[in-house]
């Protein structure tokens, strides 16, 4: 089938838009959980073109009817853009039966083992020869260390150009995380702050009350530092330390955020956890060294945050949900009031997204002292738009700003690789302290880091 919808530009003249959408991995709990949902609320917003064409891929021949049955309810006007092909992103021959468009996008939800012949097919099939035209969409992780990330990228490298390739940190499609750079350059206030000079520390919690949910077989060959780490954390430290581009494009905004990996490193201090029910799982190996928790402290080695501790903790099944970012000021030079309590500037990402500022102020009455207020703006519950529903829309609309540029994403290996060796050559313990559930990690190890802020 081919089909070509054409957009109509200001000046009036013909724009070619993204015709279609293969998802690969579509009989797979993302196409189902994330990926089609998101695709419907694009098309009930009319974000879609009318005829655009998104096919399922998968191996198995489970037919376009059950395929579509599969997905949950949706309203026949949208299913009516579904299709559905069995096809093996193995075999170079199974592609042909792809639908042919003017400008297609390739999403692969498949197995991170199978990206490297995914792509390499791609490509010699002839579906990602014109760089101008087809991309494809590549899900975490990219590479599992850094070597096999290094490799991976050097398949990307010799088949695509680094325009056609998405890398996907879904924590990118999030409002709350985008903000972090509207917060700190939309306006003057927090930057004169924002620096060795005026921060004590800054605090970086990203907590899961949920355990693996089913996830075992995945989980437990990846851990929390591939999982959580690697990925989601250090693009929210990248955005929280990185300087200001000089433009809101892809280009810039991904310069300036290699610039701080590049200058990342790990302390000395970091603590594995493991909560104490992980290995009864069902799917995890009973002896699972494999970590759920981890926290410790990243170094950012330029002039504006040279010895600035940045704290982290994540984890499962821990005391509560939470994203929130804690930017704890120093004290001011001279202790002139009673009460004094050094400012904080928390960023809570979700939920309930909010920003705070805390103060102090003189306290009512006829002493000097002073008390902490809090002043808070908080956005709205809806504006959480899904992660996946704005990078799927930025990937049709061939936009990389929200995605994850080649050198961010070996910088972030090459930060986190001594946490992932094993054996005595490792030079810090990567066995895990086992942990309460509920709890914040493994106490005495966790505890000697800093003194930590615990989201509430
Ligand atoms: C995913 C991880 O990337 O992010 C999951 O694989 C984790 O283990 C999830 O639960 C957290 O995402 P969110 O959007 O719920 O914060």
């Amino acid at each position: 089938m081919k089909i070509t919808i054409m957009k109509q530009t200001n000046t009036m003249e013909m724009e070619p838009l993204t015709r279609g959408i293969v998802l690969f991995g579509a009989t797979g709990d993302l196409c189902k959980r994330k990926l089609i949902p998101a695709l419907h609320k694009l098309w009930e917003k009319d974000l879609l073109p009318k005829e655009f064409l998104i096919t399922g891929a998968a191996r198995r021949d489970v037919g376009v009817d059950a395929w579509k049955k599969s997905l949950g309810e949706y309203p026949e006007e949208f299913l009516h853009q579904l299709d559905y092909v069995s096809c093996d992103l193995s075999s170079q021959e199974s592609l042909n039966k792809l639908p042919e468009t003017d400008d297609t996008t390739y999403f692969l939800s498949v197995p991170p083992e199978r990206y490297e012949w995914a792509i390499i097919n791609l490509k010699q099939g002839g579906l990602l020869d014109d760089p101008e035209t087809s991309r494809v969409v590549i899900e975490k992780p990219f590479g599992y260390d850094l070597k096999s990330a290094d490799h991976l990228q050097s398949v990307v490298e010799r088949h695509l150009r680094e325009k056609q390739v998405y890398r996907i940190d879904h924590y990118l499609g999030k409002d709350t995380v985008n903000n972090i750079l509207a917060t700190r350059f939309g306006n003057v206030l927090l930057e004169p702050l924002w620096n060795r000079e005026y921060i004590e520390e800054i605090q970086i919690f990203a907590t899961e009350t949920i355990g693996c949910e089913g996830r075992s077989q995945y989980y437990d060959g990846a851990g929390v530092v591939r999982d959580m780490l690697q990925n989601h954390m250090l693009q929210i430290l990248a955005l929280v330390a990185m300087e200001a581009p000089c433009r809101m494009d892809a280009k810039e905004i991904r310069r300036e955020k290699v610039k701080v990996l590049s200058a990342t490193h790990l302390g000395e201090d970091m603590i594995l956890g493991q909560y104490e029910t992980y290995r009864d799982e069902e799917g995890v190996d009973p002896d699972s060294n494999t970590p759920t928790y981890v926290a410790g402290t990243l170094f950012i080695d330029n002039w504006r945050w040279k010895g600035v501790p940045f704290r982290f903790m994540t984890g499962k099944k821990m005391p509560y949900q939470c994203v929130e970012v804690i930017v704890k000021l120093k004290a001011p030079p001279l202790g002139l009031f009673e009460g004094e309590t050094p400012g904080r500037i928390v960023m809570r990402l979700q939920p309930h997204a909010h920003l705070d500022i805390q103060i102090d102020v003189k306290s009512p009455g006829l002493g000097e002292s002073v008390e902490l207020a809090t002043l808070t703006h908080r956005y709205p519950d809806w504006l959480g738009v899904d992660g996946y529903e704005k990078l799927l829309y930025d990937a049709i609309e061939g936009d990389q700003s929200h995605f994850v540029h080649s050198e961010e994403v070996i910088e972030s290996w090459r930060i986190v690789d001594d946490l992932l060796c094993t054996g005595d050559s490792c030079p810090i313990r990567t066995t895990p302290y086992i942990h309460e559930v509920g709890s914040w990690g493994p106490h005495n190890e966790t505890d000697s880091i800093t003194n930590w802020d615990y989201p509430e």
